[in-house]
């Protein structure tokens, strides 16, 4: 890995290995899907990776979306490409440079079996967290052990105390690659979750300074206050700017879904940095939802899990320092994963 991270051999080098690992072989069909002019490279670099293997290969370019103010997730270019949709169905395999995730054509393509991989981080990020076998071990024992559990309680020294009724949705993983027909996965990524049920949530939730909103990919500077009843946030309240911002760009939704509470878990990768947005501007913030021992809960959709909640409204919000215990048992605590 001695060469920069420009270099489009060394990208092209890093998709092959990271193709093989989605056990893409030769015959089969890896399909790309970009938007506008972002990550044209990015599918320059997929082309020479799945052409290596002997994989048929193609790149569908859709046109660039007008611009939106928000991060309005589930809204997909493919809505209005029934043609595109159907042609990925076809595929083994979708390399996702858009982000599709949230939308109604990725479940309806991964019900049809094909695999998807979404591909959006910095290339020095995905070299930097790029995914091991182990790493999906150590992701897939979370999930058992999650996937046991009835209850799920929250709590930090700043004084959040949330407990997350559990059984209703699937325990969900993202170890950052794919070989399994319908998986969807996001590359880079580390972390275990699941959902409480629709009426389920019930608490307080502190938010204290360190701690990470995404998609503002900010971190929050001052105490935030959330009440949390049957599901739902019913109060936001804090006297610094971060409680204002997040009320301010829920509210612009003027979608009461906005406020369901959505997936929950933590993260299990030991080369994620907490410290990572300071480094890597203009990613998602992969690798603050991965970083070990952040405890991660999330406002808005929850239609991934299966649920009925399909808001465009979405809040990660990864979490320094908490403790997290299934039926009691602590997992988490103090930010470190026992
Ligand atoms: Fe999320």
């Amino acid at each position: 890995m001695g060469a920069p991270v420009t270099d489009p051999a060394f990208f092209a080098d890093l998709c092959t290995d990271y193709l093989e690992l989605c056990a893409v072989t030769e015959g089969q069909t890896v399909a790309i899907l970009s938007e506008g002019r972002t990550r044209l490279d990015y599918a320059d670099a997929f082309l020479a990776a799945a052409r290596r293997l002997g994989a048929r290969v193609y790149h569908v370019r859709l046109p660039e979306r007008p611009p939106s103010g928000a991060w309005d997730v589930g809204a997909s270019g493919l809505a209005g490409a029934p043609d595109v949709v159907a042609a990925a169905k076809e595929a083994d395999i979708l390399i996702d440079l858009v982000f599709l995730l949230f939308s109604k054509e990725q479940l309806d393509i991964q019900a049809a079996g094909t695999r998807i991989a979404s591909v959006v981080e910095p290339v020095e990020l995905l070299a930097r967290l790029f995914p091991t076998v182990e790493l999906r071990e150590r992701v897939e024992a979370a999930q058992a052990r999650l996937a046991a559990a009835q209850v799920m309680r929250i709590t930090s020294p700043a004084g959040t105390d949330v407990t997350y009724r559990l059984g209703t949705y699937p325990t969900m993983t993202e170890y950052g690659y794919t070989d399994e027909p319908g998986r969807w996965d996001h590359w880079p990524a580390a972390f275990v979750f699941t959902g409480g049920a629709d009426d389920g949530v019930d608490g307080t939730i502190v938010l204290s300074p360190g701690d990470v909103l995404l998609p503002f990919n900010t971190y929050v500077q001052t105490p935030v206050r959330l009440t949390v009843e049957k599901g739902f946030v019913t109060d936001i309240r804090g006297d610094g700017l971060d409680a204002d911002l997040l009320t301010s760009y829920i509210r612009s939704f003027d979608d009461p879904r906005g406020y369901g509470m959505s997936h929950v878990g933590w993260g299990l990768d030991h080369r994620a940095h907490w410290h990572g947005l300071t480094r890597f501007p203009g990613g998602m913030g992969m690798e603050l939802r991965s970083f070990l021992g952040n405890v991660m809960f999330s406002i808005g959709p929850n239609n991934e899990l299966g649920g009925p909640n399909d808001t465009p409204c979405h809040f990660d919000i990864p979490m320094r320092g908490n403790d997290l215990y299934l039926d009691d048992e602590p997992v988490v605590r103090g930010g470190v994963v026992l």
